[in-house]
């Protein structure tokens, strides 16, 4: 009786955690499904420029695929559709492992 008293907040609480926090972002699938066909699975370039090394930081990056740049050609003149925030961060984490 004791012992489920405990458990059922403790069960409630981890619940109300798992459902508030973000799906965890996996920046590597979504490079892999968003970003790879233009940019080479390893961030080598294709018809996009090279990724790898890049010099452009986390924070750029991220930029660039939530609010795009008019400076830039399609398609980052605008944000990446359907990529959320935490998509974005993710991701842009991703392309600076590639080397
Ligand atoms: C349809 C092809 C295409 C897709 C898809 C694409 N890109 Fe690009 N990307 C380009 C092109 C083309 C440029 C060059 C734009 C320019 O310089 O005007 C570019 C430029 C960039 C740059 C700037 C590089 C630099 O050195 O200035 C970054 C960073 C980038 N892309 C990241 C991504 C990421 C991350 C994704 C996936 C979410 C992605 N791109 C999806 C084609 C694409």
């Amino acid at each position: 009786m004791r012992i489920s008293k405990l458990l059922i907040p403790l069960f409630i609480i981890t619940l109300s955690v798992s459902l508030t926090l973000p799906a965890f972002a996996d920046g590597g699938a979504t490079f892999k499904a968003r970003c790879a066909m233009c940019h080479g699975p390893e961030g080598q370039g294709k018809v996009g420029p090279k990724l790898a090394g890049t010099a452009l930081t986390e924070d750029q990056i991220t930029t660039l695929l939530t609010t795009g740049d008019d400076a830039k050609k399609a398609p980052h003149k605008k944000a990446i559709s359907g990529l959320s925030a935490d998509d974005a961060k993710a991701v842009a984490a991703f392309v600076k492992t590639l080397k």
